[in-house]
């Protein structure tokens, strides 16, 4: 057994904390120390063959035990790395329900030996690409403890059933109705959505009596809310469902079994896959179709591509970057050219239904792309103690290459950044290299808006900015004329 030299491990400030176990960098790779009171956990988790079936079934992150001895911890054991770490507010609607999906599942699975995911909270959560995985190795414990949820706020049918509620359900209904901005505000706070914020905001009234349902006879109000649910739509019901759900759960009877833990689970699943989400913003999600004549070009070269796509392609060859971040990615054309090209992607946009699309097309063709909704403005900030419980987006997104293509003017026109905020963030960004497109002021949408006030709104100027970062420019041509890609290098 070698021991790990204390002094040169990084243990990362938000598992601080965790009694059960601390994750750690060393060497480039992530760990978990061990703590005393978890070691009959994982051995239960070992002898049973949990760990292994939950890892296979890509449940839970690939987690060996080490031969490794850290000062203070019992065992030590080693996750595989996931190439970027994204947080909730970040993630599209359906990656949200993905999420939802994937911690009912996970639960499931520990219902049958007796275990429990104590901490729901989607800073547990990455995403492998497209797929959601749960990190936590820790929050995995039997049922009956009671270390994390004080009885009162523990479900009997799975104890973290209300963290999942504000940190998971309520902000994805809220998304589904339209409400997603105000679920990523919420999301960026501990507490997630809180349920009385969560009935207030629901469009459906009926929902709005549910806070009166304490002051009512238990009897009463089980009986009121079945009435109305005969009359509600299923996403009312649904709510309603939840609620009936809550009351049953408050009411103290003996511990659930197996099978009504798997019962209500079951329900849980029902309900988060009968939400809808429907498209919040159509305004970009069109782009493509409109550029390209009703045409989302194929990834293989076509005498279709524009002058744009060759070169954009040509650069990506030519160069192979590991890792690149599609900036204003839209529906990711780009981003998925790269991923179908070998490159691994994040991309991010403003528009959640542009970022939606992606998620679903990235999923659906298994792609190496992370797609994040993100604005070039507002990236990400740290949070946290000290800011560093969650790592600001420049820490955790940067690659190796960033395209920022057609967005730069709008950058200038609605976000009202100067050339050189435009430059130094896509210099935090980039490892090595910027792929930056511009649309001179003789661009035909250019004219429309420029007037006296960008009389800075020059090339010259653009370049000059570009320059303190870059050591290296080349000019390409773009599309339409009289557009330009302009390669950037360190
Ligand atoms: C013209 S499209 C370009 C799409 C793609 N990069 C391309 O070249 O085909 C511009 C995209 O930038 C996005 N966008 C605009 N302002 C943004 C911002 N501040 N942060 C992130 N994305 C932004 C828009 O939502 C839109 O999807």
């Amino acid at each position: 057994m070698s021991t790990i030299p204390s002094e040169e491990v990084l243990f990362h400030p938000s598992s601080g904390s965790d009694w059960n176990g601390r994750v750690f960098e060393w060497n480039h790779d992530i760990y978990r120390a061990i703590g005393p009171c978890y070691v009959d956990v994982l051995a239960k988790l070992l002898h049973e063959g949990v760990l292994r079936k939950l890892t296979e079934q890509g449940l839970l992150i690939q987690t060996e035990v080490t031969p490794l001895h850290l000062d203070g911890y019992p065992m030590v054991v080693k996750h595989r790395r996931l190439p970027f770490v994204s947080y909730a507010a970040e993630w599209s609607a359906t990656m949200m329900k993905d999420v939802a999906l994937l911690l009912i599942d996970l639960e499931r699975e520990l219902v049958p030996f007796g275990l429990s995911n104590h901490d729901v909270n989607p800073w547990n959560v990455l995403f492998d690409w497209t797929k959601p995985i749960f990190v936590d190795l820790g929050a995995i414990m039997p049922l009956e403890t009671d270390t994390i949820w004080p009885a009162t706020k523990r479900n009997a049918f799975w104890p973290a059933y209300d963290q999942f509620c504000q940190l998971i359900l309520y902000p994805l209904y809220l998304m589904s109705w339209g409400h997603a901005r105000i679920a990523r505000s919420l999301l960026n706070d501990y507490k997630g959505v809180l349920k009385a914020e969560f009935l207030k905001l629901s469009p459906h009234a009926p929902c709005r009596h549910q806070t009166a349902l304490p002051q009512l006879g238990r009897s009463v109000a089980r009986r009121a809310a079945q009435m109305a649910q005969r009359f509600l739509p299923q996403t009312v019901r649904s709510v309603v469902k939840t609620r009936l759900l809550r009351e049953r759960i408050a009411a103290p009877g003996p511990k659930p079994d197996i099978a009504s833990r798997l019962r209500f689970l079951d329900r849980c699943r029902q309900e988060v896959e009968s939400i809808k989400l429907e498209p919040s913003d159509r305004y970009w999600s069109d782009y493509y179709n409109a550029f390209h004549g009703g045409q989302v070009p194929p990834f293989n070269e076509t005498p279709e591509w524009t002058v744009k796509n060759h070169n954009v392609f040509k650069i990506l060859r030519a160069l192979g970057p590991q890792t690149i971040l599609d900036m204003g990615s839209n529906t990711g054309w780009y981003s998925q050219l790269a991923a179908t090209n070998g490159n691994q992607v994040v991309a991010f946009d403003t528009d959640e239904t542009c970022v939606d699309q992606l998620y679903y097309r990235a999923r659906t063709n298994n792609l190496a792309v992370l797609p994040l909704v993100m604005d070039f403005r507002s990236p990400s900030p740290g949070a946290g103690p000290c800011n560093n419980w969650l790592l600001p987006a420049t820490e955790r997104l940067q690659c190796d290459m960033v395209l920022a293509l057609a967005v730069v003017h709008h950058l200038v026109s609605k976000r009202y950044l100067t050339f050189g905020q435009i430059a130094q963030t896509l210099s935090m960004f980039a490892k090595r290299r910027v792929l930056v497109e511009f649309m001179p002021p003789e661009d035909q949408y250019v004219r429309d808006w420029r007037t006296r006030e960008f009389d800075w709104y020059t090339t010259d100027n653009f370049l000059s900015s570009l320059k303190q970062h870059f050591s290296r420019l080349q000019i390409l041509e773009s599309y339409p004329s009289p557009r330009k890609l302009i390669l950037c290098e360190r």
